[in-house]
């Protein structure tokens, strides 16, 4: 590993996003030995005037999850005292001007004569802001040194509103930075059972020939959340569910899902396929969408009292290509649903000439739990245990609580972070997928946007509205009854 100085900086240091997950994955790095003091420095940036030991109380509270732990809170009281703070505009010179001589001064002292020095630039900031701050960073903020070493530019979503915005702030960004230099963070990527995909899909003999629409009827993708927009109302109501969930998580989940074999496991290779699958997505039909708002969203004082933004979508996708062509991708996701989870579903069709005529069989599944209790299960259809020759539906379950016990699933930004530190840029979005991924879903996003294809109101709580789960049959789902997974408890 690449060692020397490493200085990570917060932009947008006292903003939601930077205390709820960049420091707290900051913390988690720093405590399994992965930023090392003696490299480290990190730096908090923002407008608001405050001192080091401010933005260090503001944040210490996110931080320790153990507070009884002794060695937590001396890890915690070590790591805090790594944090300097900087105060300054976003788009004027002299506070990005500070910023250098601060990490210029942390380098001195740091770095021994063989060091080189990398500079990561984490913007957790809207990206209204994101080109006068990449401006600053290219102007003031390079790294110098002539031992080598890089800088490298964390980005969050949203990357735009529309194809034509998002190509507009690539290029802006693209004019400062190379490709290499940018991470572009969409956090479902960092999750464990999505970064299982690959090695599920690839690695086992069994799915192989069954990966395909001769076997599998549909594909759900699904996220639910049971609480509203609480607090985020104003941001969400410029975004809506499609740009916030599903044009980036689920689609990110679907083409990993979805993509052929990568030539090899490099980034490149990886992504290239993410970006085939996804150009190969047909345009969405308005027969295939359902979007719905909850009750109340509107009673929310930063929403307007005409919002017609969704807080749930089902859209169906299909692919035109020989391994998916009729086969039905369904995304789904909701605010204030009756349930949180994040799940795929991928149901195979019926077996043909069954022989079981007494009782219609459900179908197998092949279900991967994303959260919460992480697992992954496959429905079968087994002989009911007992005398009588009847069948039933059970399932091979794999629960990552039970099977791996003991091993703590590290958090998404943990693992991003780290990997925007070494270099690793597989699980991160590039250019050319990001211009595809906002194809699939800007025509639909502008009718929205427009007034003409209007959310139905649901009660919060629900599954959300009717005709959703209308469509689904519509889409070939069968759902099975009769018989629920439960996550098996220790
Ligand atoms: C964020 C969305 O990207 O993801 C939020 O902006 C959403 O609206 C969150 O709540 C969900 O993330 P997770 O990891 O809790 O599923």
């Amino acid at each position: 590993p690449e060692t020397g100085c490493l200085s990570i900086v917060v932009l947008g240091a006292s903003g939601d996003l930077a205390k709820k997950k960049t420091f707290p994955a900051l913390f988690n790095l720093y405590r399994q030995g992965f930023l090392h003091p003696d490299e480290v420095h990190i730096f908090g940036y923002a407008r608001t005037k405050i001192s080091d030991e401010e933005l260090r109380n503001r944040i210490r509270g996110y931080l320790a999850n153990d507070k009884s732990s002794p060695q937590q809170l001396e890890d915690l009281t070590k790591f805090l005292q790594l944090i300097k703070y900087i105060s300054g505009s976003y788009d004027s010179e002299e506070g990005f001007k500070s910023l250098d001589k601060e990490i210029a001064t942390h380098e001195i002292s740091k770095n021994s004569a063989e060091g080189s020095s990398r500079r990561l630039f984490y913007l957790a900031l809207p990206p209204s802001v994101y080109p006068s701050v990449c401006r600053m960073i290219k102007k003031c903020c390079m790294n110098k040194s002539d031992l080598g070493g890089w800088t490298r530019i964390v980005v969050e979503k949203p990357f735009g509103k529309d194809l034509e915005s998002a190509e507009k702030l690539s290029t802006e960004i693209g004019k400062l930075f190379e490709e290499p230099e940018i991470y572009r963070i969409d956090h479902y990527l960092g999750k464990e059972l999505v970064q299982n995909l690959l090695v599920l899909r690839f690695a086992n003999r069994l799915f192989l020939p069954l990966w395909n629409r001769d076997n599998i009827d549909n594909v759900q993708i699904v996220f639910r959340e049971d609480f509203g927009t609480e607090g985020r109302g104003g941001y969400f109501d410029e975004y809506g569910i499609i740009r916030d969930i599903i044009q980036n998580h689920l689609l990110q989940v679907f083409c990993l899902v979805a993509m052929e074999k990568p030539v090899s496991l490099k980034p490149e290779h990886i992504r290239d396929e993410k970006v085939k699958v996804l150009q190969s997505v047909m345009p969405i039909k308005d027969e295939e969408v359902v979007l719905g708002q909850y009750e109340g969203y509107r009673d929310d004082p930063t929403v307007p009292d005409h919002s017609n933004t969704p807080t749930f979508a089902t859209v169906i996708l299909h692919i035109h290509n020989e391994r998916w062509e009729g086969v039905p991708f369904i995304l789904k996701a909701g605010k204030a649903l009756n349930s949180r989870k994040a799940e795929i579903r991928v149901q195979f069709k019926d077996v043909p000439g069954d022989i079981f005529k007494c009782k219609k069989q459900g179908r197998n599944e092949f279900v991967i739990r994303l959260q919460p209790s992480e697992a992954m299960y496959m429905k079968l259809t087994v002989k009911q245990p007992g005398l009588e020759m009847s069948t039933v539906q059970s399932e091979l379950d794999l629960s990552y609580r039970q099977r791996y016990q003991g091993v703590t699933i590290p958090e998404a930004y943990e693992r991003l972070i780290l990997d925007t530190i070494r270099g690793d840029q597989q699980h991160f979005v590039r250019r050319d997928e990001l211009k595809a991924a906002w194809e699939i879903f800007t025509p639909l996003l502008h009718r929205i946007d427009d007034g003409e294809f209007k959310p139905i109101s649901y009660q919060p709580g629900s599954r959300g509205p009717m005709e959703a789960d209308e469509l689904l049959e519509r889409a070939g789902y069968v759902q099975t009854h009769g018989y629920i997974w439960i996550p098996p408890t220790l």
